[in-house]
C-alpha cells in the first residue's frame, strides 16, 4: 500500500520465505517506478544496524504491524531481545520521525483468557471459525500466549485450515516503558486502538494497540 501509494519504501523481514511474497510481487509490478525502486533486504531486529543501510540520519517512519514483534520470544527471560530489538528499531527513526508498532490487546487477553471478540483490522476475521487461546506462565509470569487459529478459507473449501502461532504478550503499560527506553532521547508517545484514539476504560475493547512515537530531539 506505500508503495502504490509513492512512498520510498525498504522492507525487511528475517524470512527468506516471507520475503518471497515481496519480492514476487515487486517483479510482478517492476514496469511501475516506486515497485522498480521497492529496497527489500533480509534482516533481523536484533541485529538490524548490520543488516540495514540507514539513509542519512534514518527513516522518515519505521512500521512494525500486524503483531510483528510479539513473534520475538524472550529465551533470556528477561526481555533484554526485545529491548535490543526495539533499541536498533528506533534507531533508524531520524530525528523528528516517526515509529509505529503494535501488538494485540494481551492485556485483556490475559485477564479473560480469549482474545477480545472484534472484528481483526488486520485479517479477513469472517473467515475466523474459532481462535482457541493458551497462556504459558513461567514463574507465574505470562511468558507465551499461543492461538490456534480454524479458519474457513473459501478456495480450500470444505477444508479447514489450521495453524499455531505463539507470542510474547506485550501489555500496554510495559510496552510503553520498553518503548520510551529504547528512544534515548525526547520523544512524544501516543496509543490508539484499532488505529481509533484510545482512552483508558473506554467501553470498546480494541484487538490491537498501536504505538505512535515520534523522535522529538
Ligand atoms: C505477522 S508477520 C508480518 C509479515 C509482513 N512483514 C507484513 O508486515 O505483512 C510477522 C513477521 O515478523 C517476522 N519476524 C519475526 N521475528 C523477526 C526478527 N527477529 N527480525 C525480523 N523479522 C522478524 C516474521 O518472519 C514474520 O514474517
Amino acid at each position: 500500500m506505500l508503495v502504490e501509494d509513492g512512498f520510498s519504501v525498504t522492507s525487511v523481514d528475517a524470512s527468506d520465505k516471507m520475503l518471497k511474497y515481496a519480492l514476487k510481487e515487486r517483479w510482478n509490478r517492476r514496469k511501475e517506478e516506486p515497485f522498480d525502486k521497492w529496497v527489500i533486504e533480509e534482516a533481523n531486529w536484533l541485529t538490524l544496524d548490520k543488516d540495514v543501510q540507514k539513509p542519512g540520519d534514518g527513516f522518515d517512519a519505521v512500521i512494525c504491524l500486524g503483531n510483528s514483534f510479539a513473534h520475538l520470544p524472550d529465551f533470556k527471560g528477561d526481555q533484554s531481545d526485545h529491548k535490543l530489538a526495539l533499541k536498533n528499531i528506533a534507531s533508524m527513526v531520524r530525528p523528528g520521525g516517526l515509529m509505529v508498532i503494535d501488538h494485540r490487546n494481551y492485556d485483556y487477553i490475559l485477564a479473560t483468557g480469549c482474545a477480545p471478540p472484534g472484528k481483526n483490522i488486520y485479517y479477513k476475521s469472517d473467515l475466523t471459525q474459532d481462535i482457541t487461546t493458551s497462556v504459558l506462565l513461567v514463574n507465574n509470569k505470562a511468558h507465551m500466549v499461543t492461538l490456534d487459529y480454524t479458519l474457513q478459507v473459501p478456495e480450500e473449501a470444505p477444508e479447514l485450515s489450521k495453524f499455531r502461532l505463539s507470542y510474547y504478550p506485550h501489555c500496554l503499560e510495559a510496552f510503553t516503558e520498553l518503548l520510551k527506553n529504547a528512544f534515548q532521547g525526547p520523544c512524544q508517545h501516543s496509543v490508539l486502538g484499532d488505529f481509533q484514539p484510545y482512552q483508558p476504560g473506554q467501553a470498546y475493547t480494541p484487538c490491537y494497540f498501536i504505538h505512535v512515537v515520534k523522535k522529538t530531539g
